[in-house]
């Protein structure tokens, strides 16, 4: 487990652990000597020597001096190789994180994430920092005090010993209880914290329910959630009070131990200074340097304790650094063209989530994968620069189709291949780079317009972007702007109506002109006018593309050159327009019903 936990230092960190672990046990050993120089000179003083005060003085000044040196050696080394921890650990969630599947990101996970990255790299910061190196240096002091009090009295010196075993085993026995303990806190913080995002993120649907945001009735859903949430905030306190009821009671009774071995020691002491088997030194030094020597024992409890906390923190972390990434070719392949072939693929959510350690339990909590929603044989092809596109009722698996064309999830069976080469066979990067994606949910990070485009391609030059934002016609509106292009949106700027997010996510989409392009459902919720600015800018963007739309308005994909009609999570039509309404199957009546609805409108 330290091993495990020091993993996560780097090159420069563990030297830092190295020099602060030294650094403590030359201060401790010089303080030492001076203790035994001032022992002897004073037994010897007693045994009628005189002189020798100067001395000491001296060697204390000068010893103490060095002590100090150390001292703040050690101090400044180890809070440094603390900061190399939790630096090195966020370096690496952040790296891990981007190589994950998309199914390990999971509301609740949201939650533990953010838990994991602050709190338990803090923890494993804690310890690192403040017990680490302090406690392998008193292990090594209390080794090298003990080896050198039973050279001078080896009966004194098994007196000495003579409780540890016992105080070992009750830390042994306290161990399961005060893991479990600390488990069961932690676990009770990260569910606490993933209830915490849910609910800030349907703040505005509580809000529109104001009987559910009362939240009284617990017959409603939203109270119910409010309910789950109050239970989880108080199960975290009283898993909290019972965690500091097992450390204190753990802590009280480990200290008995050393006050009993200090009063064996001090009762054989005295009888064998009496019956002269010892002189008044070695007496002295055990009744001195056995405080030295118990210092790790003393303090093993509450190291043990901590070292419970660093250990149930560090769990946390490796169910992140160690989740199963995105599996990476060893000798990745490129693609001839861009042409796009699924060949008999199969996938459901469910197995992968099992597979990806996110527990059954989450999928069937968020009511997603309901009835097990499987593809099965998913067989086409597109060619190279031209449009298919995949239509089919709500859930009926389209977005499935292209998430697993851009391995946020791998396929259970079949394959995919891109230029007759598998996606799993291609390098990760060189497969997203060759994808746009345009989606109806448009994350905006926080920042300006500009920047938000120029997402689309690293280094863009602005008239690069402001020639995009054109064709994606969103840069009369953006122009419109006080600010611009500089206009800071995100959380702290202005917001985007749906459609603008979504010409400004096709802006991104040119800039990056990747020759592949998978379009979502982007017209599905927005304004006729809208929804005409829309279609020109994806006719730019499609342009010489292989395209992928999804599309609910079966008018807006008349004109593509293959149309694929799924129903549960089958392909069970596809073709041309015409020849579809001719079969009169599942896309003839959708066509039909969605005819009806516009005459109905104009009606
Ligand atoms: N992350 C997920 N985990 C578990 N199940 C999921 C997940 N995403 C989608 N599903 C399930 O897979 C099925 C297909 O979903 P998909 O998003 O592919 O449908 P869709 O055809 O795009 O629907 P819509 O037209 O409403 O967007 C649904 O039953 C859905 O509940
Ligand atoms: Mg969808």
């Amino acid at each position: 487990m330290f091993r495990k936990m020091l993993s996560y230092t780097s090159k420069g960190g563990k030297a830092l652990i190295a020099t602060a672990t030294l650094s403590f046990i030359a201060a401790e050993l010089l303080w030492a000597y001076f203790l035994y120089l001032a022992v002897s000179t004073m037994s010897a003083m007693l045994g009628g020597a005189a002189g020798g005060i100067d001395q000491i003085l001296l060697w204390g000044v000068i010893l103490l001096a060095a002590k100090t040196a150390f001292a703040i050696l050690a101090d400044l080394t180890k809070h440094c190789a603390g900061f190399d921890v939790t630096q090195t650990v966020r370096l690496k969630l952040i790296h891990k994180l981007k190589s994950l599947s998309l199914g390990f990101f999971t509301n609740e996970r949201l939650g533990e994430v953010s838990t994991v990255i602050h709190k338990d790299v803090d923890a494993l910061e804690g310890y690192i920092s403040h017990f680490l190196s302090a406690m392998w240096s008193d292990i090594a002091v209390a080794v090298i005090i003990g080896v050198w009090l039973f050279t001078k009295s080896w009966l004194l010196g098994l007196c000495m010993v003579s409780l540890l075993p016992v105080a070992a085993l009750a830390l042994f026995l306290g161990l399961k209880n005060a893991q479990q303990a600390q488990k069961a806190n932690g676990d009770n913080l990260a569910d606490m914290a993933s209830l915490f995002v849910e609910y800030t993120k349907g703040m505005p649907l509580l809000k529109a329910f104001p009987v559910a945001s009362n939240c009284e009735s617990a017959a409603s859903e939203n109270g119910a959630f409010r309910q789950k949430l109050d239970a989880s905030v108080t199960a975290f306190g009283d898993s909290s009070r019972y965690l500091s009821k097992v450390f204190a009671a753990y802590t009280g009774r480990f200290a008995v131990f050393f006050e009993l071995c200090s009063a064996v020691l001090f009762i054989v002491g005295a009888f064998l200074l009496q019956s002269g088997n010892i002189t008044m030194s070695v007496f002295l030094y055990f009744i001195i340097f056995s405080a030295i020597f118990y210092k790790p024992f003393a303090k093993m409890e509450l190291y043990f304790l901590e070292y419970v906390k660093a250990g149930d923190s560090y769990r946390r972390v490796a169910s992140i650094t160690e989740a199963p990434s995105v599996r990476a070719p060893q000798d990745p392949k490129r693609p001839a063209g861009f042409d796009i072939a699924f060949e008999r693929v199969g996938f459901s959510y469910d197995e992968t989530a099992a597979s990806n350690g996110s527990s059954a339990a989450i999928t069937a909590r968020s009511g997603l994968g309901e009835g097990g929603f499987a593809l099965k044989d998913v067989d086409f092809t597109v060619r190279e620069g031209s449009l298919t596109a995949l239509v089919g009722a709500s859930g009926s698996g389209k977005t499935t189709v292209t998430n697993l064309l851009l391995r946020f999830w791998d396929v259970g069976s079949g394959v995919i291949k891109i230029g007759g080469t598998d996606i799993r066979a291609m390098d990760y990067d060189t497969l997203l780079d060759s994808i746009s994606i345009v989606m109806q949910n448009v994350y905006l990070t926080s920042g300006s317009l500009l920047e938000n485009i120029a997402i689309g391609k690293k280094a863009a030059a602005r008239e690069e972007i402001i020639a995009a934002a054109k064709k994606a016609q969103i840069h009369d509106f953006i122009a419109g702007l006080p600010d611009g292009y500089d206009t800071l949106v995100g959380e702290n700027g202005v917001g985007l109506s749906g459609g603008q997010k979504q010409r400004l996510s096709i802006a991104r989409a040119l800039l990056k002109d990747a020759p592949i392009v998978v379009l979502d459902e982007i017209t599905a919720n927005v304004d006729p006018l809208n929804e005409t600015k829309i279609q020109r800018a994806v006719s730019a963007l499609a342009q010489n593309r292989t395209v992928l739309v999804i599309a609910h308005h079966l008018r807006t994909i008349r004109a593509a050159d293959q149309i694929l009609v799924f129903d549960q999570g089958v392909v069970t039509e596809r073709g041309g327009h015409q020849d579809l309404l001719a079969r009169g199957g599942l896309y003839a009546a959708l066509w039909e019903a969605q005819e009806k609805a516009v005459g109905w409108k104009i009606a």
